[in-house]
């Protein structure tokens, strides 16, 4: 049983403040990833719930008890770093093993756990290589497995995968996900990569300039993000973001981008008033697969012209202009007829999102 709580944290380095009043509560089991872009303060983050770094002020406390004073070797949580850090001149199953006399555990003892977290990672195999004799990928489940043998009450993970290439990224992701569902450690894991943090976590922390954006499941981070940052942070393509002003008319509510007017139902200008929309301030935020694009006039869609296809095999994404907006939108393979040519063009309401723009909050309106 193992919760970790961050209450008010923050720290400087000079005259930078790279982590601003942070608070979270990771809990027991629970897989969190802190997601943002480099420099955002997550590395700085991770090291200070290790004990690698001392903070100014606030709290960190791991099941109830306060540990900011308590040192790193003390607080019984393994940290996985992005560059292995193996000892070259050991070899796999002695560099798994250190922790374990590093606390001087028996003979037998030692050989259990090295066994059986090698087991359960695929390296038996290898317990006799010297890292140089390993492959990337290998060296960071001998790294992982290193942190997993002491059985600690919690595993901090540092962008572990972000130095291998793409094809191996994408099996270890399904790796590490299998290793939580074995071992259920509590888990903090530190990534620039939306899309690891997507399929890993259980709730993703995301991070901007030392402060928190938004705690929230993948998909709540995703379908509801609250500002302009998360919003194009998380998603690829990233979300279309336009400048709009509304306009009202017997007919309904339109959305007014790129000198033209888009239908949205006339709910729409009640919440925007209730959420205190100011005119001139105001942006739409929609995701490529909320463009919705018919190869014929059809009630309620408006005219645009294609421009760049960008084709990726399972799907295309088409750029449509708006005027001198342009729209990306999320199409079937070969859908449009190619750049240059009419389509009609409908945005989902269900799938639009409102921001003040001075602020970049979210409106918080959903049709
Ligand atoms: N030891 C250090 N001394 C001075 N500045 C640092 C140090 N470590 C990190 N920083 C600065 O703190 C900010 C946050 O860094 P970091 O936590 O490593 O971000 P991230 O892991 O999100 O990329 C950056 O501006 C970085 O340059
Ligand atoms: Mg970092």
């Amino acid at each position: 049983m193992t919760e970790i709580q961050l209450r008010n944290i923050d720290k400087h380095f000079g005259p930078v403040h790279v982590i601003r009043d942070i608070n979270l509560t990771v809990k027991d089991q629970e897989f969190v990833v802190l997601l943002g872009p480099s420099g955002c303060g997550k590395t700085t983050t991770l090291r200070a719930i290790a004990g690698l770094e001392d903070i100014d002020s606030g709290e960190i406390l791991i099941d109830g008890k306060a540990v900011q004073d308590v040192h790193a070797s003390e607080r019984d949580v393994a940290f996985v770093f992005q560059n292995y850090a193996l000892y070259p001149h050991l070899t796999v199953y002695e560099n798994m093993a250190f922790p374990l006399r590093a606390v001087r555990q028996s003979r037998a003892e030692v050989d259990r756990m090295v066994q059986s977290v090698a087991a359960s990672l695929g390296i038996s195999g290898l317990l006799n290589r010297r890292p140089s004799a390993l492959s990337g990928g290998d060296m960071q489940r001998v790294a992982i497995g290193r942190s997993l043998v002491r059985r600690p009450k919690a595993i901090l993970l540092d962008e572990p995968i972000g130095s291998l290439d793409a094809k191996l990224r994408e099996s270890m992701r399904v790796e590490l996900k299998r290793l939580h569902i074995e071992n259920g450690s509590t888990s903090i894991y530190v990534t620039h990569d939306q899309v690891e943090a997507m399929s890993l976590a259980d709730r993703i922390v995301v991070m901007h300039e030392g402060l928190l954006q938004q705690v929230g499941s993948p998909d709540e981070v995703y379908r509801y993000p609250v500002n302009m940052f998360v919003a194009q942070f998380v998603g690829s393509p990233i979300m279309n973001l336009a400048d709009v002003d509304i306009s009202e008319s017997a007919s309904g509510v339109g959305v007014n981008l790129g000198g033209t007017s888009f239908a949205f139902p006339p709910a729409l200008s009640g919440k925007l008033k209730e959420a205190g929309a100011q005119p001139g301030k105001l942006k739409l935020g929609v995701r490529p697969e909320g463009v919705l694009v018919s190869r014929d006039a059809q009630d309620g869609y408006v005219e645009v012209t294609v421009g760049i296809i960008e084709p990726l095999g399972s799907h295309d994404i088409v750029d449509l202009k708006v005027g001198d907006a342009v729209l990306r939108a999320r199409t079937k393979s070969a859908f449009v007829p190619g750049p240059g040519a009419t389509v009609w063009a409908r945005i989902d309401p269900a799938q639009a999102h409102f921001f003040d723009t001075t602020t970049g909050s979210s409106l918080g309106i959903r049709l």
